[in-house]
């Protein structure tokens, strides 16, 4: 029998693969050091655990709740954006809370996708932003996702050559799974194009963040007159340590705003509410605990860099997000990044995600999380350093990409 039309438009998890060979190696009694997802370890805020505990119990939190979000949390949302871009919002027609970031991005591409509408993604790029569109029934145009003059040329030449026109493109700076970062100025050329060719921008500010070397990333929304065609996401799961507390935002354009809330009222009731009054909390008290998370990944950053570097493996410094986009050694390269990374949890005992996860430019890469301590850290590059000296053997019995189908 046929599989189902949207189940035909989403192929297992590459990661799946990957993650069997975790399971596996775990049942077999071995302590994985696992840099594979994007799941914070750090705890979320004192004071917003207190907040949610402080509101939960009652019978007026209990009810549904507000499916745009409460008004005191989109107020706190736009007092965000003033105070960390400068860019005023309206919380009652340019934001909306969402069940996470990811939801808000999958549910805007039911909002505004008919079936066949073309969609400009970056590859390699977050599995959501390909695969919320292609459920919502739209054709994929990729373009690689380095943010360098050519990055123009190419997206020009997607929309010459795309029938229909593109509706949209979709930027993510910090970005995962590569860490790359955008400046204003690259932001500033992006609206003028867009505005240009009449396409709309979807931008996933998820990472705005967790950056390093006191660099913040800017917002698509600081460029002027960005707000008539940029909707942007950003999310509490990183900059709080809130991963599973499911809760983000989609703010920006009025148009596609009212578009997702309008989605969104036929679906859900909004978060529990006291998620959403501890999320209020989060973002309207100290701050302190941002600048500490900040710091934690940067010192990871630092240890993995070093201690890899000494095991035999050079990975580039990320500048953001919690991630490094490494080259696969160069002895494994051949086997493509899904064998690679099996390998390295079978032989290591530490994961990483394959980079054909985030599409097929992702090739020759892993992606490597910040999301275990430093010892942990420090150990898997021991563990690295055994496997990378004993390559040879390794790879004996590995069949290379290009003699595999
Ligand atoms: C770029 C990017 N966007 C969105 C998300 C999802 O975030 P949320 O937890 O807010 O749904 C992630 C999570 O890893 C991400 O890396």
């Amino acid at each position: 029998m046929e599989e189902f039309y949207r189940i035909r438009r989403l192929p297992p998890y590459v990661f799946e693969e990957v993650n069997r060979a975790k399971a596996k190696a775990r049942n077999a009694g071995a302590d994985i050091i696992d840099l594979g997802m994007g799941n914070p370890d750090l705890p979320a805020p004192q004071h917003v655990i207190d907040k949610l505990k402080e509101t939960l119990g009652k019978p007026r939190t209990d009810r549904y709740s507000s499916s745009r979000g409460i008004p005191g949390l989109r107020r706190a949302q736009a007092a965000y954006y003033e105070r960390r871009f400068g860019v005023k919002l309206n919380p009652e027609t340019q934001i909306v809370a969402t069940l996470g970031s990811k939801e808000g991005f999958a549910n805007v591409a039911q909002a505004i996708t008919a079936p066949g509408d073309v969609i400009i993604v970056p590859d390699p790029s977050y599995p959501i932003h390909a695969f919320g569109f292609l459920m919502a029934g739209g054709v994929i145009r990729s373009v690689s996702s380095d943010p360098t003059p050519d990055f123009f040329l190419q997206v020009e030449r997607a929309i010459r050559h795309s029938i229909p026109k593109p509706i949209a493109i979709v930027v993510c700076y910090p970005s995962n799974p590569t860490a790359f970062t955008a400046d204003l100025d690259f932001y500033k050329d992006l609206v003028a194009f867009a505005k240009k060719h009449d396409i709309f921008i979807l931008s996933d500010l998820a990472y705005a963040e967790v950056y390093f070397d006191g660099n913040p990333p800017p917002s698509v929304l600081q460029v002027p007159g960005a707000i008539d065609v940029t909707v942007e996401f950003t999310s509490m799961s990183k900059t709080f340590s809130m991963a599973g507390w499911r809760m983000g935002f989609a703010v920006g354009n009025e148009r596609i705003i009212a578009a997702l809330a309008r989605v969104k009222s036929y679906l859900d009731y909004g978060a529990f509410t006291p998620v959403q009054v501890a999320a209020t909390a989060a973002l309207n008290g100290p701050q302190e605990c941002i600048s500490e998370m900040r710091e934690v990944y940067t010192r990871r950053r630092e240890v993995m860099v070093e201690s890899f570097s000494r095991a035999g493996w050079d990975i580039p410094a990320p500048r953001a997000s919690m991630f490094a986009w490494s080259p696969i050694p160069e002895p494994f390269r051949e086997m493509g990044s899904v064998e690679f990374a099996k390998l390295l949890v079978e032989k290591a005992e530490v994961a990483v995600a394959p980079g054909t996860g985030f599409g097929e430019r992702g090739e020759g890469f892993v992606r490597i999380a910040l999301v275990e301590n430093e010892q942990r850290i420090r150990q898997a590059a021991r563990n690295i350093r055994r496997f990378l000296e004993n390559a040879p053997t390794q790879l004996h019995n590995v069949v290379p990409l290009a003699n595999r189908r």
